[in-house]
């Protein structure tokens, strides 16, 4: 018996399989972010002089570095005790950040810098065909959710401006994967970011 199941497990080494859950093959399909970019783009004052909703989108595909470094300006760990990039009410994390990608919709876990697939397929269709869309969702029980959602909208926006990304937030798109994504309780996307080079010249 005890050499049967040694013999199972050597052919899986050898085949290449591991035996893993259904939810560690899901892992397979979760991306490693590269390490944030902290520095470069414009100063301060100049991205907030810069700032502005710019809807029209190039479909061209983000680098991997750029979804790490925009996805650590909306809600990255930026420091030893694991709090983050924007204020949150009593330290308490309220707030998911998905991102809408070509190859499928994430999960960002922030802590382990990498994003957790969550739903198959090119969802960009729904979200003006950009490269790139946050979904953001919290508690809509009370305000909070909202200050932590806008609070990383806004350092997102600053970021685009800083690195001449395009980008608006919408309402608009809050349902389209309602009954998709299920973050929590009473947890609900709150905001829509779109995010790619800009088209066109007026930017
Ligand atoms: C919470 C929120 C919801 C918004 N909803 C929409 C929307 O549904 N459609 C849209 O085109 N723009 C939307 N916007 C973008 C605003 O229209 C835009 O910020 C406004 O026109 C001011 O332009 P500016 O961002 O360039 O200053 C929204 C912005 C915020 C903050």
């Amino acid at each position: 018996m005890k050499r049967s199941l040694l013999f199972v497990l050597a052919l899986c080494l050898a085949l290449g399989f591991s035996l893993v859950s259904p939810m560690g093959e899901a892992r397979a399909q979760d991306i490693n972010l590269p390490e944030p970019t902290k520095t470069g783009g414009l100063p301060i004052m100049e991205s907030l002089a810069k700032r502005k909703s710019f809807r029209n989108v190039r479909p061209e595909a983000l680098s991997v570095q750029q979804i790490s470094d925009i996805l650590w300006a909306a809600f990255g760990v930026n420091r030893p005790d694991g709090k983050r990039t924007i204020p949150t009410s009593h330290g308490n994390n309220e707030l998911a950040v998905y991102a809408v990608l070509a190859s499928g919709v994430y999960l960002y876990d922030a802590p382990n810098n990498k994003l957790i697939k969550v739903l198959n397929g090119d969802r960009s269709g729904d979200f003006r065909g950009a490269p790139l869309t946050l979904l953001f969702a919290s508690t809509a029980n009370g305000p909070v959710g909202g200050f932590h959602v806008g609070s990383a909208y806004q350092n997102v926006g600053l970021y685009c401006a800083a690195n001449q990304l395009a980008n608006v937030v919408t309402t608009t798109g809050v349902a389209a994967l309602k009954d998709e994504l299920k973050p929590d309780n009473d947890w609900i996307i709150l905001a829509v970011q779109s995010i790619g080079y800009p088209a066109g010249s007026d930017f």
